[in-house]
């Protein structure tokens, strides 16, 4: 999955200290345009979305890793059942070490444990619109009772398809067959490279 990279936490933290301690040395000079002092006017989602961002890339980059070497050693039945077991777990270990909350939803759901909240079901009504626009969906944030919440769109790629894909094609038989061993009520298959297939959400408890 390609995630666009934002500056990191560090910059942006010394950007801010850089802004404020050049900002009380010029106000006296009428000092206007410049490029630290317009930092230290950041907006909520300045300060937000960096930190998510991050949080998000290295989810998804685990989840990846996790994946894709359990398929090459094991196979696909077994990165399946791996993904039963551990998919939520990782992303729970990784959220800790960010202080924040994370997870995976979809309007077309294989585990309905990662079903959508309202605010999150809002979200994903959106995207949806904008995918049947054929518009590209990007990072957006609320705030639920006084809480930061960063939602990002997430996209299929074609390694996803081995899992997502349509039964007997690019999701294989025997993938397929265990999925429904471990999955009732399935919809998260049929899915095509390049298709939106949820978001992730970052909600900031602190
Ligand atoms: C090895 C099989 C496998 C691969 C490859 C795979 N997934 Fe999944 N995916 C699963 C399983 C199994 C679940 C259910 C996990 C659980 O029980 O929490 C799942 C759940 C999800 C969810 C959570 C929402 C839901 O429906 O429960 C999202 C989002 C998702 N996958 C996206 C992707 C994307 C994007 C890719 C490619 C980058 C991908 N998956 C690759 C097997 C896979």
């Amino acid at each position: 999955m390609s995630i666009k990279r934002f500056y990191p936490i560090s910059r942006l933290l010394l950007g801010m200290v850089l802004a404020i301690s050049l900002f009380s040395c010029v106000k006296d000079q009428n000092f206007h345009s410049n490029e630290e002092v317009e930092m230290y006017k950041l907006s909520d989602l300045d300060l937000v979305q960096p930190v998510a961002m991050d949080a998000i890339e290295t989810a998804a980059a685990e989840m990846s890793y996790a994946l894709s070497s359990t398929i090459d050693k094991a196979g696909v039945k077994e990165a399946i059942e791996y993904c039963n077991l551990s998919a939520n777990d990782l992303i729970k270990t990784i959220a800790e070490d960010y202080g924040v909350e994370i997870k995976r939803t979809s309007l077309k759901l294989r585990n309905h444990s990662n079903k959508p909240s309202k605010d999150e079901k809002l979200i994903l009504d959106f995207y949806a619109k904008q995918e049947s626009l054929g518009k590209a969906c990007k990072g957006e944030m609320s705030k639920v009772d006084g809480i930061y919440k960063y939602y990002h769109p997430i996209y299929v790629s074609e390694n996803c398809t081995q899992c997502h894909g349509i039964a007997g094609e690019s999701l294989h038989k025997k993938a397929a067959k265990k999925l429904a061993e471990l999955y009732l009520n399935d919809h998260a298959q049929d899915y095509h490279t390049g298709d939106l297939r949820g978001m992730w959400v970052v909600t900031f408890t602190k």
